[in-house]
């Protein structure tokens, strides 16, 4: 499965665009997801960070969060925009997993590039996934 450049690119715009938003006053590291469901429905998310530093949360994190609290569990393509390009960390990529491997993600940077385009099952070879826990 792949996804039209054109479309790439609005999805890092987007998570571009909601990095504004960002609540990162300790790292200065923005952080930008979009997400588009199997239904055609988009969400954004920022990074949240605390002052009690771990209860910090991911920008990918929450726009799947915000995903599936409003009713979605299939996605199609995930976008992540940080300054420098930086890859999705090990806790949402395991999130990442959990609502399915084949998930097209983007990796773009600041000034709107598109870096990388990539897999969840590429981005967590061996992952522990709901199945393993079928009886
Ligand atoms: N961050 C994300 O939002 N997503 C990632 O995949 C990598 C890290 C955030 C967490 C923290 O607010 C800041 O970037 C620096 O780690």
């Amino acid at each position: 499965m792949s996804i039209h450049a054109h479309e790439a690119l609005t999805l890092i715009k987007l998570a571009n665009e909601a990095r504004r938003h960002a609540y990162a006053p300790y790292s200065n590291y923005p952080v930008g997801a979009a997400l588009r469901t199997k239904t055609g429905r988009i969400f954004t998310g920022v990074n949240v960070e605390s002052a009690a530093y771990p209860t910090t949360m991911c920008a990918e994190r929450i726009a799947i969060y915000k995903a599936v609290s409003e009713g979605e569990r299939e996605f199609e393509v995930t976008a992540v925009v940080t300054p420098n390009g930086g890859s999705p960390c090990g806790g949402c990529r395991q999130v990442m997993a959990e609502f399915g491997l084949e998930t097209i993600v983007l990796i773009g940077d600041g000034q709107g590039r598109l870096l990388q385009q990539t897999t969840v099952k590429d981005l967590l070879p061996g992952a522990f996934t709901p199945d393993h826990l079928k009886p």
